[in-house]
């Protein structure tokens, strides 16, 4: 009798700097916080790794109400880093978070090079953080000042946090800018580990009964599947300036959108809006992935990253 081998379940498994992750999907900075109520509508732990909603030095009140506003396939939002500070964080976030057993990045953001830095700095001692997105691309800041709408501002954020930690940085980009590769390539001089692609749209809605802006910030960043084919083309435009992997994300509705931002060049793909209409979503995308590869013979996310083909 021929023994029959066990097809082995392709590798879903990805390396983000120093993050091995068992799969390539991550939760998207802000769109899902860890309580209660989302530990029964989402099952966390399945996820390649947890991206936290950023947090600030102090804590943060953020925008007047309202602060979300559907539009046509895609979400405004203009939260403003509401957050509960650093210390809060730590004591409260941090242990629950470490429960879940999957690789904890911490996201981060400041008004100033020496605030990223200062946020690092503590976040280095604690061997629960795997990694450090910097988040230079919040568009609802009252400043506005978005670091990564400028390639200097960039790199000098980047190399104050590498200073710091050995830890892995990731580094997030604003869409809002004409040439992105030029600021990712200056991450990743500046040392970054990693790219996180994309950060929202600057937008806006208007009443028009009233005539004022739906949001109370009047303008927000603009997420979901809207913005899909552009966070895609910027994804293929970075992959082709960077060594550095990338991780998509920008209108994910689908396991065939992430598949996309992974020819196009991601490594790994994070979830936000998505998950707002779909709790699920996340583990329906690794399901979808985890057949993809199988179905084509792909034995592991490497062989599949940047595979995009010339038009026959
Ligand atoms: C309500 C909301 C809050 C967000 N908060 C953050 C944040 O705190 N930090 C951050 O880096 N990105 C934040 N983002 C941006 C997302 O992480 C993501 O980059 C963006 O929404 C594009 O992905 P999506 O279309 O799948 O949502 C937020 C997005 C939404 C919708």
């Amino acid at each position: 009798m021929v023994k029959k081998h066990k097809r082995r379940s392709p590798g879903m498994s990805v390396q983000i700097g120093k993050i091995g992750m068992e799969n390539p999907v991550m939760v998207a900075s802000g769109t899902y916080e860890y309580n209660e109520v989302t530990k029964e509508l989402i099952d966390i732990k399945q996820f390649g790794a947890i991206v936290t909603k950023t947090i600030t030095l102090r804590p943060r009140e953020g925008n007047p109400l309202p602060r979300t506003c559907e539009t046509y396939a895609g979400l405004l939002n203009a939260i403003g880093l509401q957050n509960k500070g650093l210390n809060a964080f730590l004591i409260e976030s941090i242990p629950s978070l470490k429960k879940l057993r999957i690789p904890i990045i911490v996201s981060i953001s400041g008004d100033t090079a020496g605030e990223f830095k200062e946020l690092a700095g503590n976040l280095a001692e604690r061997e629960e953080v795997a990694g450090i997105e910097l988040n230079l691309s919040c568009p609802n800041l009252t400043n506005k000042r978005l670091f990564a709408q400028n390639a200097d501002a960039t790199y000098d954020v980047v190399c104050q946090v590498r200073e710091m930690t050995d830890k892995t940085i990731i580094a997030k980009l604003t869409p809002n800018v004409t040439n992105i590769s030029e600021i990712a390539r200056s991450a990743e001089r500046a040392g970054a580990d990693a790219i996180s692609l994309v950060n929202t749209f600057f937008g806006m809605a208007i009443d028009i009964k009233k005539r004022e802006p739906k949001l109370g910030n009047v303008t927000g960043g603009l997420s979901g599947p809207a913005i899909k084919p552009i966070a895609l083309r910027m994804v293929w435009d970075v992959s082709k300036k960077v060594k550095i992997p990338i991780i998509g994300m920008g209108g994910i509705m689908s396991g065939e959108d992430a598949i996309e931002f992974i020819i196009a060049g991601a490594s790994a793909v994070a979830v936000g809006t998505g998950s707002f209409i779909n709790p699920n979503l996340g583990i329906e995308i690794i399901r979808d992935i985890k057949k993809y590869l199988s179905k084509n013979n792909i034995n592991g996310m490497k062989q599949l990253t940047g595979s995009l083909a010339e038009r026959s």
